[in-house]
């Protein structure tokens, strides 16, 4: 997979349509490695280029213009990587940012729509609880894009940053603090009897047991990381640019700070070994913003 340097940011928006470029995700840490491990479960073939920002993680108590100028460098760096699609696996970048990514003429998906669609199909006169950081559910992402589909959906919102920092730290759905917590957040949940969770973070799907105990009423769960790597095989499908190899393709990470603890967390985010960590450093990031890149 050459790097190529150097280039002008304005011959980089020229997308490659070669089925054996890597798809770039990107994220405001190692949360997008779980999208990334739906991705890996789906189409192991295909390369993947994966950008975590850990040195200004957490996005989802940010500010819309914030995350914005951070979507903007991230997706602007890892355009040396001539990939054939970039995967926005963060859902707070992907709730807040993505008219703009878009705007770009990226050939860009991100985790909220496709997580909306499912909730909306399996509704079905019941209501949708999604989960999500602060600045996921100030945006409204996830009610526009379930209402665009149907708009008589009930959806309610519910912020749960505790889960960031406790998935971070190892723990999971058996864990005494995590149910507590779980418990607590979703009390109001619970009270509605949801038909529909959508696990609308990136660290959520890592506490999904405890997280159906709490809302305790038989409702689905949608996992928008799961929802989003079932997009990205329909558009490579559609646009013929799935990967043509037969073996196992890689996985090289990238993150701009403390890339020992990102193959620690990360390796149980993803459900596999990573084996490839390197560090950007972070001027390198700022220097590549699209923004910047537009006429
Ligand atoms: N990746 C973020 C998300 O899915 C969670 C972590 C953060 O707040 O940056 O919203």
């Amino acid at each position: 997979m050459p790097v190529k340097k150097k280039v002008k940011m304005s011959e980089l928006l020229d997308y490659p349509h070669d089925p054996d470029q890597p798809i770039a995700v990107f994220d405001s840490g190692v949360g997008g490695l779980t999208v990334t491990a739906a991705l890996r479960r789906l189409l192991p073939t295909e390369d993947i280029v994966y950008l975590g920002d850990t040195a200004r993680v957490p996005y989802g108590i940010k500010s819309p213009t914030t995350i914005t100028q951070f979507a903007c460098q991230l997706a602007g760096w890892l355009l040396q990587y001539r990939p054939k699609l970039m995967v926005v696996a963060c859902n707070t970048l992907s709730a807040v940012a993505m008219p703009q990514l878009e705007a770009m003429g990226l050939p860009i998906l991100g985790v909220v729509e496709p997580g909306a669609r499912a909730a909306a199909a399996l509704a079905a006169g019941r209501t949708v609880a999604v989960l999500a950081t602060e600045a996921t559910v100030n945006s409204g992402a996830y009610v526009r894009a379930i209402h665009a589909i149907d708009s008589s959906v009930p959806v309610v919102q519910r912020s749960c940053p505790l889960f960031v920092p406790m998935a971070e730290e190892g723990r999971d759905s058996s864990d005494k603090i995590v149910n507590a917590v779980a418990y607590e957040y979703l009390e109001p949940i619970r009270r509605l009897r949801p038909g529909v969770v959508v696990l609308g973070c990136t660290h959520y799907p890592l506490f999904r047991d405890a997280i159906i105990s709490a809302v305790d009423g038989g409702a689905v769960v949608v996992d928008s990381a799961e929802e989003t790597a079932w997009s990205i095989q329909r558009l490579l499908k559609r646009d013929n640019l799935l990967s043509s190899r037969a073996n196992t393709g890689t996985l090289r990470c990238y993150a701009t700070d403390n890339p020992e603890r990102f193959m620690k967390i990360g390796t149980r985010f993803c459900g596999e070994p990573l084996e490839h960590v390197e560090l950007v450093p972070l001027d390198d990031i700022v220097a590549m913003d699209l923004q910047f890149a537009l006429p």
